[in-house]
């Protein structure tokens, strides 16, 4: 939810720092700012806002040092204001502390230090972290460090400086990621890799509990147990989409880098292990995930039903944890998530696991604490995606959970050889199909420019045209901040229906031939109650549904129509946010990841 970013070598590390903040902008930006050791003292400089506002701050200023580390900020506790900004200074100026989490017992803490004297200056959980390392200080920096951590109930990344320590920076984690960067003149802490992408070639993560000690010269890593340990650095880069065309948006590149990382999903899809790992008798199979990815499972049980002639579970990872979970050894968890590090995913994950259930995890982020947890492993290659929306990584996540079912088909012999055969050469030709979308951009400035004065839009479909419609939904919503709400055609008459109205608007996924007629109806019903209709379907049915609003998509199986079909709505959404003003890449409220429960 948080960014935090830790810096220590010959760079200039105002600068070194701004840019990992930079990075990790997405993960939130109600406020920012930096703590550096300037040769004498801990030097605090932070401001509510985007980082803009801290670089304005930090104008002018001549702090320099060679150690430092920094903060941006998803508020959960506290709102956003300068002092409830990160970097905390201990009330003796000993420790400066940027934290990534929650502090599930900071009232009892913030009592126990206003007992002995001390006087917090914020309304956050995090600064009582900074005055417990303070307190428990008696000449060693990492002892306190550690003691003060015990006392922690919740979950924790840490970056931390002494000021009797200059040229240190200490990093620590318990659930929330941390990861140690290797650069070219320094060493770095990071939320994740993509906050020091540019900035180092290698890289470790940290495990909950150990504690990493950077100086210019290297790091060294204590266990959890104290003892020191060697750092195994990663050498791998996530960017195999990453040069992808820049728009004037991430949100608007990411989504023009479908196409090419569909065709690297295609290739790599690790096919003779996931054969293997469904020859296994599975008695059931539970998707899990949030947001987006729970919306790719969506699509993966529908094509289940469809092709395997299996009913699998698709469960919302945060309601999933609220009773106890219907799980046993074979059970086989399908866990979807772009970043691995949202925090109700992984405690899902962790609840199969514990009842003796088995985890593939279908991540795009290698180096996250969900695939680290995973038995089995899909990592999509679609590259870093920096856009809160996901929408290179959907599309990824469903092509990945149609490979899965097109082998799963196969091996139980569901669907006739040629039959598969054929599915499997739509699915590679998909990317072509995907590029030709994407390039029919024109035609979603003149919706969106309808759309925008919407009184709300409603995402409608049957089967897994229903699935991808709650994508469509979302993406608009969190974009836009437009009213929308995914609902089933078929259920429309049961009470929704009473909502059309004129400058209501419908847009009907409607790419399955077999449904015509089903879908000619509830154009119809919509449009003679005065809402406007937008149908997404391919030209041979767009034609025979005659209306005047269409966003029509190249022939495929409708089995593959929720890849081109989300395009579609991330392209609706992006033109429709761009047309009221919004900033698609840092919707309001929101972080790309959200890593508390
Ligand atoms: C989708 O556009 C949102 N950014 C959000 O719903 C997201 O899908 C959800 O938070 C899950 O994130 P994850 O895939 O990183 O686990």
């Amino acid at each position: 939810m948080c960014g935090i970013v830790g810096y220590v070598g010959r760079g200039e590390v105002v600068e070194v720092l701004l840019r990992g903040l930079r990075g990790l902008e997405y993960r939130g930006y109600d406020s920012s700012g930096i703590a550096v050791h300037d040769g004498r003292e801990l030097v605090v400089v932070k401001r509510a806002g985007r980082i803009a506002n801290l670089e304005r701050a930090l104008e002018g200023t001549s702090l320099c040092g060679d150690a430092g580390i920094g903060h941006t900020r998803w508020a959960t506790h506290g709102v956003a204001t300068d002092e409830n900004a990160h970097p905390f200074l201990s009330s003796g100026g000993t420790f400066a502390v940027v934290h990534n989490g929650i502090v599930a017992n900071y009232r009892e803490l913030a009592s126990a230090l206003s007992a002995r004297g001390v006087t917090l200056s914020s309304d956050t959980d995090s600064e009582v972290i900074a005055h417990l390392m303070e307190s428990r200080y008696e000449g060693d920096v990492l002892a306190a460090i550690r003691s003060a951590v015990a006392e922690l109930r919740g979950s924790y990344a840490l970056a931390v400086l002494s000021a009797c320590e200059p040229g240190v920076v200490y990093g620590i984690r318990r659930d929330s990621p941390l990861v140690v960067g290797k650069g070219r003149d320094g060493y770095f802490l990071c939320s994740d890799v993509s906050g020091i992408f540019d900035l180092c070639d290698e890289y470790c993560p940290l495990r909950n509990g150990e504690i990493v000690r950077l100086t210019a010269a290297g790091a060294e890593l204590f266990g959890a147990d104290g003892v020191r340990r060697p750092l195994c650095f990663l050498a791998e880069r996530e960017d195999a989409c990453e040069k992808g065309e820049k728009a004037g948006d991430r949100m608007l590149a990411e989504i023009r880098e479908i196409p090419r990382s569909l065709c690297l999903g295609y290739d790599d899809f690790p096919r003779e292990e996931i054969r293997s790992l469904l020859s296994e008798p599975w008695e059931d199979l539970l998707l899990l995930g949030c947001g987006s990815a729970y919306h790719a499972g969506l699509v993966c049980k529908g094509a289940l039903r469809e092709i395997c002639g299996v009913e699998a579970r698709a469960e919302i990872a945060s309601e999933f944890l609220t009773s106890e979970p219907l799980v046993g050894p074979r059970t086989l968890a399908i866990v979807l998530s772009q970043s691995g590090e949202t925090a109700d995913t992984l405690r899902a994950a962790e609840r199969v696991k514990s009842r003796g259930g088995r985890l593939l995890s279908i991540c795009n982020v290698r180096s996250s604490s969900l695939v680290r947890s995973s038995d089995h492993v899909i990592v999509t290659r679609c590259g870093r995606e920096c856009a809160v929306a996901a929408t290179k990584s959907y599309c990824a996540q469903v092509q990945a959970l149609l490979l899965f079912c097109l082998e799963y088909s196969d091996i139980k012999g569901k669907m006739a050889s040629d039959k598969i055969a054929f599915l499997r050469r739509e699915l590679a030709a998909l990317p072509e199909k995907a590029a030709e979308v994407v390039a029919e951009e024109g035609r979603f400035v003149r919706l969106a420019g309808e759309l925008k004065e919407a009184k709300a839009v409603f995402y409608l479909g049957r089967g897994l045209d229903y699935a991808a419609a709650r994508e469509g939904s979302l993406k608009l919503k969190e974009v836009s901040y437009l009213f929308s709400e995914a609902y089933p055609s078929g259920e429309l008459k049961h009470g929704t229906l009473a909502l059309m109205e004129r400058g209501v608007y419908g847009v009907i996924v409607a790419t399955n031939p077999a449904l015509y007629e089903k879908n000619a109806a509830t154009i119809a019903e919509i449009s003679c109650r005065g809402a406007t209709p937008i149908v997404i379907a391919p030209p041979s049915l767009v034609s025979r549904y005659s209306v005047e609003r269409s966003l029509p998509l190249p022939e495929c199986p409708p089995l593959f129509s929720p890849i081109l079909s989300a395009i579609t709505m991330q392209l609706l959404a992006y033109h429709t946010a761009k047309a009221r003003g919004c900033d698609p890449d840092r919707p309001r409220n929101l972080a790309k990841s959200v890593t508390v429960e």
